[in-house]
């Protein structure tokens, strides 16, 4: 009897197994999760990396989630289509990187958690109204550098500049929040300064080449147009022998000058942990949105050498240098 039993336990045994591997293989089952981003630029690319990376590590991989990796090749209209895709597609959350991206996100849905990353000024652009406490769908982390010392090491690596152009393309407010941010800045520290903005990237090589007659510095903010051309305007910088800050350590890897700002990885690690938070249950109006408060000062020393500048030896040892 006892054989007879096991015998017929290792048939039912065996029915199951057969049962399991007829399941189909879809992904039914597992956590859908849109990743979009407005386009390809090295900074937006760290990010998207860092946070797969440290989703994994959480727990969250590829064997638990279905990520939908999606990039708008940045054009505003895909991005629309995009988000109505996965809102269609019923994703558990939607992870957007860059303000024009997360605008687009929080219009296509208000039930759907979206994680947002890289957010200047989430409440310059109307995301949430206070970033302790979202009140909507939507929480994420924050890029908001310290522009007043990128004014301070003007003054230190540059000290015969006088007058600083700021440039950026109007139709992105996380740019236009640090570069009227910056200007103030630079007109207390006493520069003169001059802005010239540009509305598409077509227009970033003449618009840099005027400015850069008038002016002994450029300071470009977190724009993400410029920042896909940033080797146009790197080499603009080089021509008229101007040193150019920038916004983002990318755009000194790039060929900009110097900078005083985050760690994008770091970033992208962040808005991880933030999206953990939510897939294990905490509701988005309990998850503040967080910024990064360690700066690090990042100088490109092939640029510095291109239009003459020396790096005094104090700021070169506790700087991160780029560029090839
Ligand atoms: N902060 C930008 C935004 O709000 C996105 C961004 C992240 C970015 N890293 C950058 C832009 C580097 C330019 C350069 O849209």
């Amino acid at each position: 009897m006892k054989k007879m039993m096991s015998v017929m336990m290792a048939a039912l045994l065996a029915a199951t197994m057969v049962g399991c591997s007829n399941t189909p293989s879809s992904d039914e089952g597992k956590i859908q999760i849109g990743v979009v981003q407005i386009m390809e630029h090295r900074s937006l690319d760290t990010i998207r990396e860092a946070f797969l990376e440290e989703m994994e590590t959480l727990g969250y991989g590829e064997d638990k989630v279905e990520f939908q990796i999606q990039n708008a090749q940045g054009e505003q209209s895909n991005l629309g289509t995009i988000c109505k895709k996965f809102v269609g597609d019923k994703v558990d959350m939607i992870v957007a990187i860059a303000t024009p991206t997360a605008q687009a996100a929080a219009a296509a849905t208000s039930d759907i958690p979206i994680v947002f990353s890289a957010v200047t000024d989430p409440v310059e652009a109307k995301l949430m109204e206070d970033m302790q406490k979202p009140n909507k769908n939507v929480t994420g982390t924050s890029d908001a550098i310290p522009v007043d010392q990128v004014m301070q090491l003007c003054k230190q690596l540059t000290p015969q500049v006088k007058k600083i152009g700021f440039l950026y393309t109007a139709s992105e407010i996380n740019a236009q929040v640090t570069a009227e941010k910056a200007i103030r800045e630079a007109e207390k520290m006493g520069y003169k300064t001059e802005l010239v903005t540009i509305s598409e990237i077509s227009e970033l090589q003449q618009a840099a080449q005027k400015l850069a007659q008038d002016v002994d510095a450029i300071y470009v903010p977190i724009d993400n147009t410029i920042a896909q051309a940033m080797q146009t305007l790197a080499q603009v910088g080089i021509e008229h022998k101007i040193p150019i800050y920038t916004g983002a350590d990318s755009m000194v890897n790039d060929g900009g000058f110097a900078t005083v700002g985050i760690e994008y990885r770091q970033l992208g690690k962040q808005t991880a942990h933030i999206a953990q938070k939510i897939l294990e249950g905490t509701p988005v109006s309990e998850v503040p949105a967080e910024t990064l408060n360690q700066f690090g000062t990042f100088i490109n020393p092939n640029t510095a050498k291109a239009i003459g500048i020396e790096i005094p030896q104090e700021i070169a040892q506790t700087a991160t240098m780029l560029g090839e």
